[in-house]
């Protein structure tokens, strides 16, 4: 169950945490990976980490903000794993430089920048996959979002919060419009995540793990492995759904 094998994946902001945690966990079921971020440095350091363990894997790298950059960067993946691209994941979410700040403080340039990124650079990237996966007949897409975007929060990330609702409200529509051609999208929102383990000791860290009803934060490794579920054959009755990943931090 579960086998990715001949499957092509295409992973954003895959250079690090959760994205490389999701990269890492689909090239172990057998996908060919796909390794997208902003920098090519962390592109290519995973890229090279996959590889090193005997899996498939390129980089390409491009800014998912750009409209024709994604047509290009796909095209790419196309030509260089030789084939459709049937499995995105949308996890390039986090603006460089995110600052927590309440809505008073925040200058109306910054608003859009949230927006940019979590909106258009996630419907950017379905828009140059989802053609040729519905003429295909099968396709996986799989939007990661954030506890943030259902519920709300005093602690500076009310844009944030707002572009990840949407992205996730375009996730249920795009979900019904295409449910009948064998192309699934759902949404797997994350609560408070550690992406380095070495960070496990650190009061901090121990203090947030205390929040978490089941004890500890979430890994890159707890992701990837519920992409592989929501990207395998066996969900393919699983459609225009949010799953909350948290360690039971919310229930709804
Ligand atoms: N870390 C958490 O606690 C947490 C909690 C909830 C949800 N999430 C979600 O998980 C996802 C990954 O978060 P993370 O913590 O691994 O973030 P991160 O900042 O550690 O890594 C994100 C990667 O995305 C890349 N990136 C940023 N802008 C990009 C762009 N325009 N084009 C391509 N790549 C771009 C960055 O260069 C970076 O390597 C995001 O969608 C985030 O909203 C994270």
């Amino acid at each position: 169950m579960f086998s990715l094998e001949g499957r092509v994946a295409l992973v954003t902001g895959a250079g690090q945490g959760v994205g490389a945690g999701i990269a890492r966990t689909l090239a172990a079921q057998g996908a060919a990976v796909a390794v997208n971020d902003l920098h090519r440095d962390r592109a290519e350091r995973t890229r090279d980490e996959l590889e090193a363990a005997g899996r498939t894997a390129v980089a390409v790298p491009f800014d998912v903000t750009d409209r024709a950059a994604a047509q290009d960067g796909v095209a790419t993946v196309e030509r260089a794993l030789g084939g459709t691209v049937d499995l995105l994941v949308n996890n390039a979410g986090v603006p460089e430089e995110m600052n927590l700040r309440q809505f008073r403080e925040m200058d109306p340039g910054e608003w859009r920048r949230y927006v940019d990124l979590n909106l258009y650079g996630s419907l950017h990237c379905v828009d140059a996959v989802l053609e040729p996966m519905c003429v295909q007949g099968w396709g996986r897409i799989v939007q990661i979002s954030s506890g943030a975007g259902r519920t709300g929060l005093a602690s500076g990330v009310s844009l944030y919060g707002a572009s990840k609702s949407g992205i996730e409200g375009f996730v249920r529509h795009l979900a019904l419009e295409i449910a009948a051609t064998g192309v699934t999208v759902n949404t797997i929102a994350l609560g408070l995540m550690n992406n380095l383990p070495e960070d496990e000791a650190s009061e901090s860290i121990r203090a947030l793990a205390r929040r978490v009803p089941v004890g500890r934060l979430g890994t890159p490794a707890d992701v990837g492995a519920a992409v592989v579920y929501v990207a395998s054959d066996e969900a393919s009755w699983l459609t225009g759904q949010t799953i909350s990943l948290n360690g039971g931090s919310t229930t709804l």
